[in-house]
């Protein structure tokens, strides 16, 4: 199964990710991870990555297509994989295309804007694992502490309202264009379903209607 998962920033995507992760025993791949990564790591790519990430701005799609290539030839993907912020470009989707790995299923999360703002002001995450919590809404069990590992919750850099608020207009302007692009690939190829849920609601009724796409 290879499944993208298509939103905002903050719609939900890495938080309803990781039980379909676990029931199709497929990685998840999140660019944004990757990166973050890399930034931590200090390597050549992190250190190009860092000040674009931190300004709401996106890393080039040739950087973000040697990635994936790289990634998707590992062999935890033989079964597929979920994208998780990828693509998000249309030359990032044609590039997908162009390495051959044909998508199953296409899920939007559909959020306003304004919950976005409210949601990842509230994030918190815990860097190694990727798990993401909020303070409110999908609080951890002690407050600040990753519920699985104990380690430290972080605030991430470009979780700050002028950041975020960048973030959605570029989602707006090169990322929203995707969902039209996939539901026309869909109109000739059977074996892709794009579907578009509301995002809006707690993290279990959420999944539950993510599952009903399936
Ligand atoms: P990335 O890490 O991909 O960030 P994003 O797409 O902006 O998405 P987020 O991780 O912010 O949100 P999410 O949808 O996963 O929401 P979450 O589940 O955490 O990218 C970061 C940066 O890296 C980009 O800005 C760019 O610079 C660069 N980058 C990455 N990929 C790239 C690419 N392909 N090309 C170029 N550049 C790239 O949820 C958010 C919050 O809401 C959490 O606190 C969560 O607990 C809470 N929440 C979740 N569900 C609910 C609910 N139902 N109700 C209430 N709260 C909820």
């Amino acid at each position: 199964m290879r499944i993208i998962l298509l939103g905002g920033p903050g719609a939900g995507k890495g938080t309803q990710a990781d039980f379909l992760c676990e029931h199709f025993d497929i990685p998840k791949i999140s660019t944004g991870d990757m990166l973050r990564a890399a930034v931590a790591a200090g390597s050549d790519l992190g250190v190009i990555a860092k000040d674009v990430m931190n300004s709401g701005g996106l890393v080039s799609d040739e950087l973000i297509l040697d990635l994936v290539r790289e990634r998707t030839m590992l062999a935890d993907c033989r079964n597929g994989f979920l994208f998780d912020g990828f693509p998000r470009t249309i030359p990032q989707a044609e590039g997908l295309m162009e390495l051959g790995l044909g998508i199953d299923q296409v899920i939007e999360i559909s959020v306003s804007d304004d919950e976005i703002v409210e949601r990842l002001s509230g994030r918190r995450v815990h860097s190694e694992s990727g798990r993401t919590y909020h303070i409110k809404y999908n609080p951890p069990m002690e407050s600040g502490i990753d519920d699985i590992s104990g380690g430290v919750l972080i605030q991430r850099d470009d979780d700050k309202e002028e950041t975020i608020r960048h973030r959605l207009a570029v989602y707006h302007e090169q990322t929203k264009p995707l969902i039209k692009f996939y539901l026309d690939i869909a109109k000739g190829d059977s074996k892709l379903t794009c579907s578009k849920i509301d995002g809006v609601g707690s993290v279990d009724q959420i999944r539950e209607r993510i599952s009903e796409c399936f």
